[in-house]
């Protein structure tokens, strides 16, 4: 069995500076990782789908590092639109967390017992949607042809409509073509993306495929056509991906510190 927990969104600033004045995200992630390492079953990796700084400075980046480092298990960082690539391969760069990728953008192929976890680099840079340009898409059809292992796909922003329209307008701008690669490989359990900041779930491209909450401010679920975006302090939280035998199981993990309750019987 594989166990991937998966953390989005923490866009994290410096010491002091909340989000909108009102959410302190260090605060958010720091509980998130206290939950992650508590977990009873311990995970084999944590993925950072993005905008893990709030603006992309390097002293962002050193500040989200120094928290993750407090998780007992290996993690990856991969960026979404607040990121910058520069800062943040300065930042991690030598570590574990971002392997090299060769081609100037940050996507990477992880092994793990039972699966393999490829993270997609979908930043354009300057821009609130996603993009993937010949250049990533080949590096996937490369290493999805370069092992049957079963693999799972995670990427910042999803190539799918949630129904929010302020957020499916900034989604992943060629969703066709990135389908066209997975058309060509029948061993890609499902794909997992953050951007969001709230959980959902689909099916895409013939792939389970869902969306991570952010563990601070998530966006609010309004699907009317002219809905500005605006966000609420409902709860957030973490995704736990379950792989065993090349089935996908995907637990959301809400709320505020967990405080477990025995079933008492009646
Ligand atoms: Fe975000």
């Amino acid at each position: 069995m594989s166990l991937i927990a998966q953390i989005s969104d923490t866009h994290i600033r410096l010491p002091g500076q909340l989000i909108e004045g009102r959410v302190d995200t260090f605060a958010y992630l720091s509980v998130c990782i206290d939950r992650i390492n508590a977990l009873p079953q311990k995970p084999e990796l944590v993925v950072a789908s993005g905008d893990l700084a709030d603006t992309g400075r390097a002293e962002e980046y050193r500040r989200v590092k120094a928290e993750l480092e407090r998780l007992a298990m290996p993690y990856c960082v991969m960026p979404g639109n607040h990121d910058l690539r520069a800062p943040m391969r300065e930042v991690f760069r030598g570590t574990a967390a971002l392997p090299v990728s060769g081609n100037g953008h940050l996507q990477y192929a992880i092994e793990l017992a039972e699966l393999r976890v490829l993270c997609l680099d979908t930043l354009d840079q300057g821009k609130e949607g996603g993009w993937l340009c010949i250049d990533r898409l080949d590096w996937l059809h490369d290493e999805l042809a370069a092992s049957r292992k079963p693999a799972m796909i995670f990427l910042h922003h999803p190539p799918f409509d949630c129904g929010i329209p302020g957020m499916d307008a900034i989604k992943l701008g060629n969703p066709e073509q990135l389908a066209e690669v997975l058309a060509e490989h029948d061993h890609v359990i499902g794909l997992a993306s953050g951007h969001v900041h709230r959980s959902a779930f689909t099916q895409w491209a013939g792939l389970p495929a869902c969306i991570c909450p952010s563990p601070a401010h998530q966006i609010h679920l309004d699907m009317s056509e002219h809905a500005p975006l605006s966000w609420t302090l409902e709860a957030g939280g973490f995704l736990l991906h379950r792989v065993k035998h090349g089935g996908l199981t995907t637990h959301v993990v809400n709320g505020p510190r967990p405080v477990p309750m025995p079933y008492v019987q009646q």
